[in-house]
Parts: structure tokens; C-alpha cells; sequence
């Protein structure tokens, strides 16, 4: 995996001008990348997802069984992880694995829904990813006791998540080194930020979609022709226009703290986020 989520801590930690010390924040890396992982473990077998990190996921190698108790036994020693620290820590913690379990209630619901509005989208990421962000920046500010602060880092941490889950959407479509299987969303009928664009935009992307989507299961052949036929249209630049208003939002949270050392780092992680999609906009360009 990537650890994104503890770099992120450490990164909110460098952003205060008295980082809290390393050991305690190391629980809070470490939970945060428990629960991120457990909620993998679910989300694969809700998904029936067949790659993770370059590798098969645990659903297919150890089956369903094993991958559902893994992930409540990582959510709980997430949580057990936290109950040494102030108990506004924990606690928000256990707001976070709520927010993200409602959201993925709504995100399956909302399975070939392609009507769904952005904003909709927006919510259920917010939810399932800008969640968890977000508790990391809430947390570091709650142990270093500036809990001033902490609306700030969360803020900016919920707009890092969306951005985050903005590329991943975009990620599916592209095909990027990403150890998952490409077009999983679209084989899925998974609520994705530019095939409800394209759907949006374009009745003619709509209509191949539904197709699709009507398909039982979808031979990978389709699958990879409207994935091609969605990249010549809007979805990629829209997409990539949302990922940096939502990096603008979060910097713009960070203020004054942007130029501390860890708002260094978050900067230039938000800027390795939007710039990975420079090569293949001007690619489809080119296309069309
Ligand atoms: C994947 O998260 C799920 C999303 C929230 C988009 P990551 O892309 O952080 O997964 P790993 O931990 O690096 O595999
Ligand atoms: C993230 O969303 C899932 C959770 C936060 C639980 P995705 O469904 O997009 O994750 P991937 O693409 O399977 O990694
Ligand atoms: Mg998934
Ligand atoms: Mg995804």
C-alpha cells in the first residue's frame, strides 16, 4: 500500500508549530492505516474485488470468511490502539469508521444509479474516503491539545480524501500502475465521479453505459470499449478540473500552516496527485 494516511499524519503533525512527540503518533499512523486497510478487506468482498496491490486481494485467496473477520479484527485493534490516548481521539475515531460504513451503505445503493448527481457523488467520497483524511488531521491537532486547530486540518484532510478518491475514480478509467484491476467501476456498475459525468454530458455515453450495465455480467470486451469511448469525451478533464478545485479547498484550509514543513509536504503531494493526469489528458486530446 501506499501509507498514505500516516504520511498524512506525520505531515499535519510538521504543520503545528509544536509537533506532538513521535511515539503517541505513531499509534495514530498505525490506526489510521488499520482502519484504511480493514475497510479494504470489506470493500473487496462487497466489490467481489480480485486485485489489491499488485496482488490477489484476501476474498479470492482465503475467501470471504477470512477477508470479513480480518477487517472487523483490524477496525478493532485500530480502535483498541487509541483508547491510551484522550478520549475525544478515540471517539472521533469511532464517528470516522461510522461516516465511512454510511456512506458504503449509500454507495451501494446507489449501484447503476448513472442519474446521480455530483453532489451526491461528493457526499458518499466525503463519507467513505474524506472521512478518515480528515480524522487524521482532527487527531494530530487533539494530541498536540490545539483543538483550535483542529477543524482546519480536518477540512483540509476531507478535501486531500475527495481529491484522493477523485484520482482513484479516474485511476479505473485511466489505467494507471494502481495494482488493481482496470474498469472495475464500470464492470461494476460502481458509483464513479466520470462515468457520471460522461452520463451527464453526453447522451450518447449514457446510452453505451446502460448498455453495458444491462449486460449480465459485462464480457470484458465491452467493458474496455466504453472505458475508451468515456476517455475521448468530457469525463477526464472534468474529472481532472474537480481534482484541483477540491486541492485548492484544501490548501486554502491549511493556510499560514502551508508553509511550515509538513504543509510542504502536502503541497507537493497535492501536486503529484493532479500532475499524474497531465500525460493522458493531452493524450486523449490528441485523439479528438
Ligand atoms: C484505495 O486506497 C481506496 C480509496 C480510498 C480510493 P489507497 O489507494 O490508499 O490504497 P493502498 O493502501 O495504497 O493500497
Ligand atoms: C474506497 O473506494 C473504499 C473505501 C474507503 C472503503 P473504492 O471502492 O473506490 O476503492 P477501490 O477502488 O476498490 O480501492
Ligand atoms: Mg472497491
Ligand atoms: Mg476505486
Amino acid at each position: 500500500g501506499k501509507r498514505i494516511r500516516p504520511r498524512l499524519v506525520w505531515a499535519f503533525a510538521h504543520c503545528l508549530e509544536h509537533p506532538p512527540p513521535q511515539l503517541p503518533l505513531l499509534d495514530l499512523a498505525v490506526a489510521a492505516e488499520l482502519i484504511h486497510s480493514g475497510s479494504l478487506l470489506h470493500d473487496d468482498v462487497l466489490d467481489q474485488g480480485q486485485m489489491r496491490r499488485g496482488r490477489e486481494t484476501v476474498n479470492v485467496r482465503w475467501g470471504n470468511t477470512v477477508a470479513v473477520l480480518a477487517g472487523d479484527m483490524m477496525l478493532v485493534r485500530a480502535l483498541g490502539l487509541l483508547r491510551e490516548h484522550p478520549a475525544e481521539i478515540s471517539a472521533t475515531a469511532v464517528e470516522t469508521v461510522a461516516s465511512m460504513t454510511e456512506a458504503v451503505i449509500s454507495e451501494v445503493e446507489s449501484r447503476g444509479r448513472l442519474e446521480l448527481s455530483p453532489e451526491h457523488w461528493r457526499r458518499i467520497a466525503a463519507g467513505k474516503t474524506g472521512a478518515l483524511f480528515a480524522w487524521c488531521g482532527r487527531a494530530v491537532a487533539l494530541l498536540a491539545g490545539e483543538p483550535c486547530v483542529a477543524a482546519d486540518l480536518a477540512r483540509c484532510g476531507r478535501a486531500l480524501g475527495i481529491a484522493f478518491q477523485l484520482a482513484d475514480d479516474l485511476i479505473d478509467l485511466v489505467g494507471r500502475r494502481s495494482g488493481k484491476t482496470r474498469y472495475s467501476d464500470l464492470k461494476n456498475r460502481e458509483l464513479s465521479y466520470p462515468i457520471l459525468v460522461a452520463a451527464a454530458h453526453s447522451a450518447g455515453d449514457r446510452a453505451a453505459i446502460s448498455a453495458l450495465w444491462k449486460m449480465d455480467p459485462p464480457t470484458d470486451d465491452a467493458v474496455r470499449e466504453v472505458g475508451q469511448r468515456l476517455l475521448a469525451g468530457v469525463a477526464l478533464p472534468r474529472t481532472v478540473h474537480q481534482i484541483s478545485r477540491e486541492l485548492t479547498g484544501a490548501l486554502e484550509a491549511l493556510g499560514p500552516r502551508r508553509d511550515r514543513p509538513g504543509g510542504l509536504l502536502i503541497d507537493r503531494w497535492a501536486r503529484k496527485l493532479g500532475a499524474q493526469f497531465i500525460e493522458p489528458t493531452l493524450a486523449a486530446a490528441k485523439e479528438r
